[in-house]
């Protein structure tokens, strides 16, 4: 059987092999073909020969795109324009140096489009590293994470935001990229201090009325700036506050629901895993309110936010009250092999809990 514990996509190669089997065997005899393998784990999909017949999300399983090649999307955002799922992320696709924070060259932002969230076109590399420059802020010696994207209506753009950085993290700056399609390709703007201020863990969040907002680690990671967007998305303004002093809060990821702001952060320990935190509040400037662990299980899982590390909550659409907390499971050693943990989130007034699904698809949100 499957361990139950959210490593459960780590178990040996015997015995993932035996499984791979028996499932190739049970859908032979269905008239299907065989369990799509890959050399590094259990895929998240199962093809035939005439492309996909089943899937669902398996948490921390390796994750194929339509033409069967590891999803590539990590630190990870998700915009959704007209009816279509963009998933923005870190390309890791390279091999992983041992500096003082393992580290992969900038290879660029990736993008891939899906209407059902679990079948995902490569769309490609929307924002490439520029080689030819080191002084860039997207050449490959430096950093680049967490992609988050947002569209202005007003002016009819696609807006870029990311943590850049150089291998040290000492230069903490906040980038921007614009395109006028959502799969690029982005121009690079430029990056900034916003305030004045250091810039590390990053997202963004568009509210309902459009007004834009920037969340970022700030104070060596100490305490979490929440700066006011220009209305053009482009440009930090001076309107923010410091949120979760001195509580030492990265990787944030934000909703909204039935009028009250969710953010959900991790602590700061490079990349491994380490308790998630939550806070609400009835204003997105605050003041918010930490009300503790979101996770529910066994202690080691809520530890570790089931080995993983929070990067956005996705709406699901259509189904109002519906998220997914979408989060990393970094691979220290091998970072192009990162997974990706999407659990169902739930919400009930203030509180939220996420628990460990081995699978799931969306007919969870059904009940
Ligand atoms: C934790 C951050 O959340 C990641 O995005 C990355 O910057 C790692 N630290 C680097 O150690």
């Amino acid at each position: 059987m499957w361990s139950r514990s959210s490593r459960g996509h780590e178990l040996s190669m015997t015995r993932r092999g035996f499984l791979r089997a028996a499932v190739g065997s049970l859908l032979a005899a269905a008239g299907c073909g065989a369990t799509r393998a890959h050399g590094r784990g259990e895929t998240t999909v199962t093809q035939d020969d005439s492309g996909i017949v089943q899937a669902r999300f398996r948490p921390g399983a390796v994750w194929l795109d339509t033409e069967g090649t590891p999803i590539q999307a990590h630190g990870g955002g998700m915009l959704i324009h007209q009816g279509i799922y963009y998933w923005f992320g870190e390309n890791r696709a390279a091999e992983t140096k041992r500096a003082t924070l393992a580290r992969v060259d900038v290879i660029g932002v990736n993008c891939y489009s899906s209407t059902d969230l679990i079948h995902w076109k490569n769309e490609g590399v929307v924002l490439p590293a520029v080689k030819d420059d080191p002084e860039h802020d997207l050449h490959p010696s430096r950093v680049v994470e967490r992609p988050k994207v947002l569209y202005n209506e007003a002016t009819r753009t696609f807006v870029m935001w990311m943590h850049i950085d150089k291998s040290d993290y000492g230069y903490a700056r906040t980038g921007v990229a614009t395109s006028d399609s959502p799969t690029g390709p982005y121009r690079y703007r430029g990056s900034v201090q916003p305030n004045g201020a250091d810039s590390r863990d990053m997202t963004v969040y568009k509210d309902d009325d459009g007004a834009a907002y920037l969340f970022h680690s700030s104070q060596w990671n100490k305490t979490m700036h929440i700066v006011r967007l220009s209305d053009d998305y482009l440009q930090p303004t001076d309107r923010f506050v410091r949120e979760f002093v001195n509580r030492s809060r990265e990787a944030p990821a934000i909703f909204k629901h039935e009028g009250r702001y969710y953010c959900i952060t991790s602590g700061c320990t490079g990349w491994d895993a380490n308790p998630a935190e939550y806070a609400v509040s009835e204003s997105i400037m605050g003041p918010w309110k930490v009300r503790g662990n979101p996770c529910i299980g066994a202690p080691e899982e809520i530890a570790t936010t089931f080995h993983s590390q929070s990067t956005f909550v996705l709406p699901v659409q259509g189904r109002p009250g519906a998220f997914i907390f979408m989060a990393d499971r970094w691979k220290r050693e091998s970072l192009d092999d990162s997974r990706y943990v999407w659990l169902p989130l739930e919400v009930k007034g203030p509180s939220i809990a996420i628990r460990w699904h081995e699978e799931w698809d969306l007919s969870y949100f059904d009940a």
